[in-house]
């Protein structure tokens, strides 16, 4: 490519920008090199001049000294006159031992033997004359001096031989050479000015060049680069390859156009910025759309004409219960009780429900009904009295030990008794009975909870064929071939089918629902728009994943800081303050995988020891449906467990494993959420599970992690979670270590994106949609009535 069309495309004013940089620190380069090696070249020469000094000064020497011992100085002048034929010898001179200036050749400058001494031992020695510099060296000349003329012996002399000493020497001792002379030799340094001058012009030249080439090649690689930005720039801005995935590793090929690495940080920042942008509008959206109290009622009023419901479910909301301190009011640990109550409190109505506390009777008026919640009376309780046979029979035989292992594989054996059975057809009727004497009208809308009621939507559908009966099964649906275990299932799929509507957690156990009804009914099935015909009725099977109610924001700014919370949980348990807490709450179900959780902390502690003294579980767990052996059982296996673990890890002042046995009421548990770092909840099947809904709620403050058994409902919308596989104990332990290491900055992302999620898809949401659908069911009944009147002869 040519500069100019290099020119042409990049703005001059940019290459500018590059250029004037390049020059600057070019000719600073230049400014600083070339005194360098003026200062380098003329200390080599002086180096240079020594030695030519020393050979030109041995080889005068002998002469010299020879000259200088016999006192004929004057034939030195010719010899002198030969050296200085050397080019580079300017002038020589000769001074005596004791300084004088005894011979010089012509050029000499005026110059003392001792100044002329003085200057030669200076670092540079040079003398500036007129005609240049020149290089001054003095150079020792030793010479021997000669021996002592020997005595004569007159002629004819005859006398004795003098007598000879015997130690004396035989010949006399060698004379030693003493300093004879000094040569000064000045040396012309114009030559190496002239050769600096050549190695300045020399190096400028270069750095030029240099500077030249290197200019070429910036302006060649900045237009390639600039052009590879403005095109990733633009695409960026086109959003083509903003939200393909980035090439985390070496073997990803983002989608679509290639992004240039630098501009990887930019697309980075822009999908954190439009993520931002996206929040903000969904939340400034959610104002209009959200799901809360007020629409549901709303809802209610538009589309279900205000028309009244009732709720019939086994658990009641509120328990009265009978202590040393008079009658208390217990809050039930139970999903469903946590997901409809507060639908209940935004439509009013009535909700039927066994009445199990020890105080139940005592509070209730005339017709068994009491408002709630206390102090609010917002809807109706109406408790139905059961026997002990009757609950034997119904609720621990038939619903909790046939119904509930039969729905969740869970590797629990259901047992189906006949008399179970007999008393759970009892009790629906009685149900049924119920719901059908609170009726204001002939067509309410009732809203049905759980496996507990199997049969008494088609009872109720006998007495009130226009009711709107809503059915939500709380628990998964199991396969056709796991379901056909109950002896009694067409009777079961029989009740459920005189729902108007039928709703699951997941589309998943919806599809089971429909199969198994395709295996065991003759009923017309249409899979698009998943209905169920069956005994000249349709029924909609719809999922509707439940959920909580949101916090309210002046309940949220009520709660105790995290921080409080976090001082009085350690407080109370006894923990030491620096460290990594996890904690499960659920009932004592061996459904919700609490020993596998407590098999993946003890592989916690074995497989990374540094959490030993400083991760701590602590497991809230309900007593729940103790009358069953297989729950006796379990919990005396958790706390067998429990010991065993602790008994291997524990240290003075330190216990891995807390399991605190007791209703925890929901205050309790919401302040054990928020001094939290993770929460653990690894069920082996769960219908949806609230509990994690619960946590996610509770951290207004974006910190903590979630790990979330990959079985429960709630993995399908909480995917921010750490997703484990309960049975998979490493998996598991390794999800804990990661969660216990996760930077502050990780979890508030997850929990962000968690909390945004259930905010959203909020119990009002699932209520709402459940009830829009049955005001269009509905809508569409009356309109086919009219039809048929219409039609009618
Ligand atoms: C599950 C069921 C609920 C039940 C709850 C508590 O969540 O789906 O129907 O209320 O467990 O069990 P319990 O037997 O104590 O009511």
């Amino acid at each position: 490519m040519k500069l100019s069309t290099l020119t042409r495309h990049w703005p001059f004013r940019l290459q500018l920008r590059f250029l004037l940089p390049l020059v600057v620190v070019l000719v600073a380069a230049a400014n600083l090199a070339v005194p360098l090696m003026d200062q380098v070249t003329l200390r080599w020469f002086s180096r240079d001049l020594n030695s030519r000094g020393m050979l030109v000064a041995n080889a005068l020497s002998d002469s010299v000294s020879d000259a200088l011992m016999a006192g004929h100085t004057d034939k030195l002048q010719p010899l002198f006159e030969r050296a200085l034929q050397d080019e580079r010898l300017f002038a020589i001179g000769l001074c005596s031992p004791r300084g004088e200036l005894l011979l010089h050749t012509e050029a000499f400058p005026t110059l003392s033997c001792d100044a002329a001494a003085a200057l030669a031992r200076q670092a540079e020695p040079r003398l500036n004359l007129a005609g240049g510099p020149v290089h001054v060296g003095v150079h020792n000349v030793m010479g021997t001096p000669p021996p002592p003329p020997t005595p004569e012996v007159p002629d004819g002399f005859v006398g004795p031989p003098a007598p000879v000493p015997a130690a004396a020497p035989v010949a006399a001792a060698p004379q030693q050479p003493v300093l004879a002379g000094r040569l000064v030799l000045l040396h012309d340094m114009s030559f190496i000015e002239r050769r600096s001058e050549d190695t300045r012009n020399y190096l400028v030249g270069l750095i030029a060049g240099l500077g030249l080439v290197i200019a070429v090649i910036t302006v060649v690689v900045a237009q390639l680069s600039w052009r590879g930005w403005v095109n990733g720039a633009r695409a960026l801005m086109r959003g083509e390859v903003l939200f393909s995935p980035l090439p985390s590793g070496p073997s990803s090929a983002p989608a679509g156009e290639a992004l240039a690495p630098e501009l990887i940080p930019l697309a980075n920042e822009l999908r954190n910025r439009m993520r931002d942008l996206e929040d903000e509008f969904r939340r400034s959206q959610g104002l209009h759309t959200e799901w809360n109290a007020e629409r549901l009622r709303a809802l209610l009023n538009t589309h279900i004409s205000g028309d009244q419901v009732i709720v019939v479910s086994n658990r009641e909301p509120y328990i009265h219960e009978r202590t040393a301190d008079g009658v208390i009011v217990k809050r039930p640990a139970s999903g469903l009780v946590t997901a409809v109550e507060p639908v209940m409190r935004a439509c009013s109505g009535t909700w039927v429900a066994h009445g199990s506390g020890s105080a139940d009777r005592d509070v209730v008026d005339a017709h068994d009904r009491l408002p709630v919640p206390p102090g609010q009376d917002d809807y109706w309780l109406r408790r139905i009295w059961l026997t002990a046979e009757e609950e034997q029979g119904y609720y621990y035989g038939f619903a909790n030990e046939g119904m509930w292992p039969l729905c969740h594989v869970a590797h629990v054996r259901p047992v189906f008794r006949e008399s179970d059975w007999e008393a759970y057809k009892a009790v629906n009727q009685r149900f049924a009975d119920a719901v059908v004497a609170e009726a204001r009208s002939e067509d309410p809308l009732v809203l049905v909870q759980d496996y507990h009621f199997a049969l008494l939507p088609a009872m109720v559908r006998e007495k009130l064929p226009q009711a709107t009966i809503l059915t939500f099964w709380h628990i998964p649906w199991p396969n056709p071939e796991s379901f056909g275990i109950c002896p009694w299932r067409k009777e079961i799929l029989d009740g459920m089918l005189g729902s108007t509507i039928l709703g699951f957690h997941t589309r998943y156990h919806c599809k089971n629902f429909i199969e198994t009804v395709d295996r065991y009914l003759e009923a017309r099935i249409e899979h698009e728009h998943s209905t169920i015909a069956f005994r000249e009725k349709e029924t909609l099977v719809e999922s509707y994943p439940i959920s909580i109610e949101w916090p309210q924001e002046e309940a949220m700014r009520n709660w105790p800081s995290v921080e409080a919370c976090r001082q009085r949980v350690t407080e109370r348990l006894g923990l030491p303050q620096d460290l990594c807490l996890a904690v499960g709450v659920d009932r004592f179900d061996y459904t919700k995988g609490i020993l596998e959780r407590l098999n993946a902390v003890e592989r916690l502690l074995e497989k990374w020891p540094q959490w030993i003294g400083r991760f701590v579980f602590v497991q809230v767990a309900a007593p729940t449906r103790s009358a069953l052996e297989e729950y006796r059982s379990f919990q005396e296996r958790i706390e067998r467990v429990t010991a065993r673990i602790n008994e291997r890890f524990s240290r003075p002042g330190y216990q891995p494993v807390h399991l605190l046995a007791a209703h925890h009421e929901p205050d309790a548990v919401n302040e054990l959420f928020r001094a939290a770092d993770m929460c653990v909840v690894t069920s082996l099947h769960d219908g949806m599970n609230l509990v994690s809904k619960e946590f996610v709620a509770a951290r207004d403050d974006l910190q903590g992690v979630l790990i979330l058994s990959r079985f429960a409902g709630a993995a399908r919308e909480l995917a921010e979670a750490l997703i484990v596989n309960p049975y998979h104990v490493e998996e598991t332990a390794d999800a804990l270590h990661r969660a216990a290491s996760m930077p502050a900055a990780e979890q508030r992302e997850r929990m962000a994106s968690l909390r945004s999620t259930v905010r959203e898809s909020n119990v009002f949401r699932w209520a709402g949609r459940m009830l829009l659908d049955a005001g269009r069911w509905r809508l569409r009944a009356r309109i086919e009535a009219r039809v048929r009147r219409h039609q009618a002869p």
